[in-house]
């Protein structure tokens, strides 16, 4: 049934919540589970949907597939026999082309419905296909499903022209068996990077320089399963500091990696907000109308693309204005009309966003457009005086553990309700 959040805003957020392993992460390493025959037990799997229908992929494989607890799933690949992933659930996320990369290592011949995932524009795997290609592999796209085969995979010297996660990753994946030696050049250094290729050597893969430009992966001739527990979310941890400030809360943060939250801990003291940094926690607390900032998105350690909307919610009631440039993806603004149901002044120009600062936002109905718009809403609806309905709660889920029992554990007010038949542009309020 269809769901929506009704939050009743103006609460400070206050007390201590932890944050739950990476998505980023999770979803390229259940893939990566199909690259041996073996058993894992992977401990701090966010339980979100994107993960929910991946090790649903993984059983209709032939994977056996058990949660222990609900973040830990122990996955037993040994029946596994064929790399052929012609299931349509596959169109409903971006990481499944993380399927090719490992099931090419293994099966040496693979297809996959073409990836899905958050509309935020064009989303090319131009970088994946010339990967695949330099390793040996032949690619084609055709009716829809991404087809890779290769007799071998052979190490090759490959350079992304643009900085990619999940080419970086995908490409990785395929090499770990290949023949010889595999260097990938201008890499992407995101702290989930790093955490695949820890989760492959563990799996006894040989891949070095992981966190900077140069990955190089000495291919191995098998793997086998491992332990492993997943890296906190960098960006589910940023959300909470986000709404922290945003509802001038005091919050201690836990299980968050404050070395990779660095450069949005920086942003946030440019804004005038406290950022405490512990062993593996992070308090914000502020008490101020926050300063106008200027953010440009980049790959990391750049500002993280994912949290630019949340942060563009935080700086709506700004002293000042804040010019925000997205450089990642062409299409994350489309928030900025919903918040500006809400009061927001916001002109975007292109990939610019000139945000000016107002008094304070006012509680409406709005629609999450994607993921990571979806927890800018919830902001929103946090800092917001009166009531905010958001629409499309599904599209948080994907990427959320239930993100409303972490933020009521915080005091918000936040329920998740069906929706009724109801026409929700009836509701809607346009302060243009
Ligand atoms: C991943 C994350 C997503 C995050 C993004 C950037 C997953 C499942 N998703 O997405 O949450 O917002 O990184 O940090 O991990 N590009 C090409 N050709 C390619 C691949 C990418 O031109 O073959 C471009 C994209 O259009 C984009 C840029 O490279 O402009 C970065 O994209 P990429 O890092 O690949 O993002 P995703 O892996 O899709």
């Amino acid at each position: 049934m269809e769901e929506k959040f009704v939050i009743n805003g103006g609460i400070p957020l206050k007390g201590e919540v932890s944050v739950g392993g990476a998505k980023n992460a999770a979803v390229a390493i259940l893939p990566a589970t199909l690259l041996a025959a073996d058993e894992y037990t992977i401990e701090n799997v966010p339980h979100i949907d994107d993960v929910l229908i991946l090790l649903s992929i993984l059983k209709r494989l032939g994977a056996k597939v058990e949660f222990l607890d609900r973040n830990t799933v122990h996955i037993d690949t040994r029946a596994v026999s064929t790399g052929r992933v012609h299931m349509k659930l596959a169109k409903r996320l971006r990481a499944s082309y993380y399927f090719v990369g490992s099931l090419i290592g293994r099966f040496k011949d693979v297809g996959v419905y073409l990836p899905g995932g958050c509309d935020i524009g064009s989303r090319p795997i131009d970088l994946h296909i010339k990967g695949l290609r330099a390793l040996g592999a032949e690619v084609d796209t055709k009716y829809g499903i991404f087809h890779a085969k290769a007799d071998k995979l052979t190490g090759a010297e490959i350079y992304f022209d643009q900085v990619s996660v999940g080419a970086t990753i995908n490409v990785m994946l395929a090499s770990v068996l290949g023949e010889g030696t595999t260097v990938l050049k201008n890499c992407a250094k995101e702290p989930h990077v790093v955490d695949v290729a820890n989760f492959l050597n563990q799996m006894g893969a040989k891949i070095r320089g992981v966190g900077s430009d140069v990955i190089r992966i000495r291919g191995v001739k098998e793997l086998h399963g491992c332990d492993y527990s997943i890296i906190p979310d960098q960006i589910e941890a940023g959300t909470l500091m986000i709404a922290a400030a945003a509802t001038k809360g005091d919050v201690l943060i836990k299980n968050a990696s404050p070395v990779h939250m660095d450069t949005l801990s920086t942003k946030m003291r440019e804004m005038g907000v406290t950022v405490e940094e512990y062993d593996d926690a992070i308090r914000v607390t502020c008490n101020k109308r926050i300063n106008a900032v200027d953010v440009k998105t980049y790959p990391y350690p750049g500002f993280p693309t994912d949290l630019q909307q949340p942060t563009t919610v935080l700086l709506s009631t700004a002293n000042g204005t804040s010019i925000i440039v997205e450089n990642i993806f062409e299409s994350r603004f489309k928030h900025i009309d919903e918040i500006r149901k809400m009061g927001a002044k916001v002109t975007i120009d292109d990939r610019m966003a000139a945000v000016q600062g107002v008094e304070c936002l006012y509680g409406s109905t709005v629609k999450a457009s994607d993921l990571r718009a979806g927890a800018a809403l919830i902001i929103a609806g946090l800092m917001a005086k009166g009531t905010t309905e958001i629409y499309n709660v599904e599209y948080i889920d994907r990427g959320y553990d239930r993100i409303e029992n972490k933020l009521i554990s915080l005091g918000a007010d936040i329920s998740r309700v069906p929706v009724e038949e109801e026409d929700p542009a009836e509701f809607e309020v346009d302060f243009d």
